[in-house]
């Protein structure tokens, strides 16, 4: 089995929670603007997209590294809210704000991985700042069941393994690049009072072809290649709307993204930047089993 995530999109809802009702949902609104936030660290953050893996990612020395070294390079934040590519669900909904146990939505791994936890705090006060930060027509759910999944904790427990940072994780309401921009720009203010923004994906996931890389060929196809340089020139230049239109325009799809999500969290992030057209800070670069592991800080 590799070390990659490998998730089915069939699975995506494997993991029911209650719905919401409409009176919840304007409960929620009330408390919105009531509760203030209390924030630690009123020191402005990145927002940051990153590639997840799967569990096998916290025995990778080289991975782990990266991504513990880029987490020291950053201010520390006082509280953290991930967009993961496994979470996709509408109207667009929040993790629990209090203690469950996280969400294990992967297949086939050894049984230590199971029994990993992440027991970070919740995030109620962050909660309550994202539904006064959405307007009426971005309806903002609450799953309190709801843990997060692999594409959260995974990357944080290689970032800030001491867990003592506050967090939540948001669902994608849908995979439409401009609405996830705009969602991004409603929670663009957060990153000034400490809170860093994660778009946790993978820059090419086409997983169904790399077979060969996965039995040990080195490199990557060119199709990953030639993905990763079109994205990283398109935000070099600032091309938000080449990136918008990525399905159409770029490189090597569909085969580095024959499923979206994992491409997805990049418009969140982007649109959470202060200067979304600014070239980016790369803190991961290369390929693993084929796949590009690029993530990166906007501004
Ligand atoms: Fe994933």
């Amino acid at each position: 089995m590799s070390g990659l995530d490998h998730i089915p999109n069939g699975v995506r809802g494997a993991h029911p929670v209650p719905a919401t009702t409409a009176s919840d949902s304007a409960g929620q609104a009330a408390a919105a603007a009531v509760e203030q936030p209390v924030l630690a660290n009123p020191q402005r953050m990145p927002s940051i997209y990153l590639g997840h893996g799967a569990p096998p990612l916290l025995e990778d020395p080289l991975w782990m590294g990266e991504l513990g070294g880029w987490a020291a390079s950053m201010p520390r934040p006082s509280q953290i809210l991930i967009v993961s590519a496994h979470w996709q669900t509408a109207p667009m909904a929040l993790s629990a704000t209090r203690p469950v146990p996280l969400v294990y939505d992967f297949y086939g791994f050894p049984q230590h991985y199971y029994e990993m936890t992440y027991d970070a705090p919740g995030a109620p006060d962050l909660a309550a700042s994202i539904k006064g930060l959405m307007p009426a027509t971005e309806p903002v759910m609450e799953r309190e069941p709801r843990g997060l999944d692999h594409g959260a904790w995974v990357p944080l427990k290689a970032m800030y393994p001491d867990a003592d940072i506050p967090v939540l994780q948001m669902s994608m309401p849908d995979l439409d690049p401009e609405h996830l921009f705009e969602v991004g720009r409603r929670l663009a203010p957060l990153r000034d009072e400490g809170v860093l923004i994660v778009g946790s994906g993978f820059m090419t996931h086409g997983l169904p072809y790399v077979h060969e890389y996965m039995m040990g060929r080195p490199g990557a196809p060119q199709w990953s290649r030639d993905f990763d340089a079109w994205v990283t020139e398109a935000l070099n230049r600032g091309d938000l709307d080449s990136l918008f239109a990525f399905r159409e325009k770029a490189p090597g799809m569909p085969y580095a993204h024959p499923t979206v999500e994992h491409f997805a969290p990049l418009f969140v992030t982007l649109g959470a930047a202060a200067k979304a057209d600014e070239r980016p800070d790369y803190a991961i670069e290369g390929f693993f089993y084929g796949l590009s592991k690029r993530s990166f800080q906007a501004h």
